[in-house]
């Protein structure tokens, strides 16, 4: 059983683990923008009563940008389901868009994003090389040894 709600305050211990996980600490960036993770709106999804993922977001303007989302308990339908809960909120927000970066070394939320009815439309240039500026953490190497260098941009149109 999948459910959505909105983050709390009781989800900041979990939520700090999962960002200390995912990203080697509360501070992401996406175009340049240093975001801590733990200011930030967000969504959780439980499964069977347990936490299973989370996800991060802004709006500005009429756009909403999924800053963070990734799933604990994976392929039960928690980042799909995520996704999904965030779209509505962009429509209820009135957004023209969602959109979300990834990087480059990410195959998985490449292909997870693109079934999910996400457009790939713009490619960064060595925007995680300038990232590496605001947080000198984020590793040189990724997924299956590639090199993490370049923001990939996707979005949904409302
Ligand atoms: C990308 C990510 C958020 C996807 O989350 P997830 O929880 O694995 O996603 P889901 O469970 O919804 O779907 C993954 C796959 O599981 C399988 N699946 C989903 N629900 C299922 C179910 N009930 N039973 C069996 N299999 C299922 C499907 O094959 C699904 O593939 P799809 O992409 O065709 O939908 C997750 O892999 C993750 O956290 N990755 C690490 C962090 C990350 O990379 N974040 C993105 C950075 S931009």
């Amino acid at each position: 059983m999948l459910d959505v709600r909105p983050l709390e305050y009781g989800d900041r211990a979990w939520l700090e683990r999962v960002l200390r996980e995912e990203t080697a600490g509360p501070m992401i960036v996406s175009r340049g923008h240093l975001h801590d993770g733990l200011e930030l709106p967000g969504l959780v999804a439980s499964h069977e009563g347990e936490r299973a993922g989370a996800l991060l977001h802004r709006v500005g303007g009429d756009e909403l940008e999924i800053v963070f989302i990734a799933t604990t308990v994976r392929a039960v339908g928690a980042g799909a389901a995520l996704l999904a809960a965030a779209v509505e909120l962009a429509a209820r927000e009135r957004c023209r868009r969602a959109w979300l970066v990834t990087t480059n070394d990410n195959i998985n939320a490449i292909g997870f994003y693109q079934r999910h009815g996400w457009d790939l439309v713009a490619f960064h240039r060595d925007a995680v090389t300038e990232s590496r500026r605001l947080k000198p953490a984020i590793p040189a190497t990724g997924n299956d040894g590639i090199p993490v260098r370049h923001e990939l941009e996707f979005e949904h149109l409302l």
